[in-house]
């Protein structure tokens, strides 16, 4: 895919954010419980690093079960929303294909 795309849906995402949890989850109330059970039963453990975080949906479950987590994405204003949802997280703002990891992790998670 030319990089002019990827730079479209950078965008895109950064425009979604206000409302990406109402439309992508809006309609399954009991999101939270499923990911919760499926976090849960992955168990990640370690130095822990989250791809393309969002608003959290997954990040706060995941930091209840990492010794340090790390989320990653490229829209600052998920983040923003990320951040509220699991504070003890590190967050870094970032287009992962063109990023370098700052170290190894124990533990790479990528969800939808
Ligand atoms: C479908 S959402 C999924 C968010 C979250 N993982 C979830 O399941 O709710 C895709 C996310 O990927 C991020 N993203 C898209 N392209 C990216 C890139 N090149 N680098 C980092 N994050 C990216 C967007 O900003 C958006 O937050």
């Amino acid at each position: 895919m030319p990089a002019s795309h990827w730079h479209e849906q950078i965008t895109y995402y950064r425009h979604r954010a206000g409302e990406y949890d109402a439309t992508a989850y809006g309609g399954l109330p009991d999101a939270d419980e499923v990911i919760a059970a499926l976090v849960d039963g992955l168990r990640p453990a370690g130095d822990v690093l989250e791809i393309a975080c969002g608003t959290g949906m997954w990040t706060r479950h995941l930091v209840a079960h990492a010794r340090k987590l790390t989320a990653v994405d490229s829209a600052p204003e998920m983040l923003a929303l990320a951040r509220c949802r699991a504070p003890d997280a590190t967050f870094l703002m970032a287009d992962v294909l063109d990023w370098t990891p700052p170290r190894r992790f124990d533990t790479v998670f990528f969800a939808f």
